[in-house]
């Protein structure tokens, strides 16, 4: 009862002296150094590492977090005993000429090893790509046929196993639920810019050859028997 009035004495004292100008503070060596401490020890607000689970060869995040001088924040993973995640299948860009696909998708919150993709065409059974470690988030497809139909799943790895893949029947690849969250997508190959001109071409041909043969028809009626003319005319003068 008596220590607490006599120490808040001591502190105002302290307060007051150290407002007076040229008054040494009062408080002991030891306090001052503990509060020099605090400052320099204080903890720096965390940021979160320079992490984007869609940027292509992104190095892992608790790599970042190793490397990094500052401490940062990492997102939330599922356990390691878990198989991961699906991952998220990003925009597909084809180019028709090439026959050539180019996938990108986002890592999933989970620890993963290697990255493959399915490819099926129609409802074949699907293919599987070679093996991406984990920093990849894209590939490219090859040998596509021009206006095929297509189905792409990415497929994450780790030790406990591999995530899921909606999958059709018994061999097929589904694209289920909401596309933009899934792991799979649904593309179409155009058909090659050369289709289309020999197409293109062709119709025009047909055109042509349509209008002549009208045309030819047409003279050849007119000059061989002239029906209609004559033919009102004689039934005129017959009246
Ligand atoms: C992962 O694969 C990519 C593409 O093949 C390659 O550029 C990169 O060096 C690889 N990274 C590691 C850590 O193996």
């Amino acid at each position: 009862m008596s220590g607490s009035p006599h120490h808040l004495y001591l502190w105002l004292l302290a307060v007051t002296l150290s407002l007076v100008p040229g008054a040494q503070p009062l408080a002991p060596r030891d306090f001052q150094e503990e509060e020099e401490n605090e400052t320099l020890w204080s903890p720096l607000p965390p940021v979160p590492c320079d992490y984007d689970r869609c940027r292509h060869l992104q190095v892992p995040c608790h790599e970042l977090q190793q490397a990094g001088p500052t401490a940062c924040l990492c997102p939330g993973l599922s356990s390691p005993a878990q198989p991961p995640d699906p991952p998220r299948l990003g925009e597909v860009q084809t180019v028709a000429e090439e026959g050539r696909a180019v996938i990108r998708w986002c890592a999933p919150f989970s620890p993963v090893h290697q990255y493959w993709l399915l490819l099926s065409e129609g409802s074949r059974a699907p293919q599987q790509g070679a093996p991406l470690n984990s920093t990849v988030r894209k590939a490219e497809l090859n040998g596509l046929n021009p206006g095929g139909a297509y189905v792409v799943c990415v497929v994450a790895s780790n030790d406990a196993g591999e995530s899921t893949v909606p999958k059709a029947g018994r061999e097929g690849l589904e694209v289920a639920g909401d596309p933009a969250f899934g792991p799979c997508g649904r593309f179409t190959m155009p058909p090659r810019p050369l289709t289309l001109i020999h197409a293109a071409v062709g119709v025009g041909t047909a055109l042509a050859l349509l209008s002549c043969s009208a045309l030819v028809w047409h003279f050849y009626l007119r000059q061989h028997c002239g029906c209609p003319r004559r033919g009102a005319i004689q039934a005129q003068q017959r009246l």
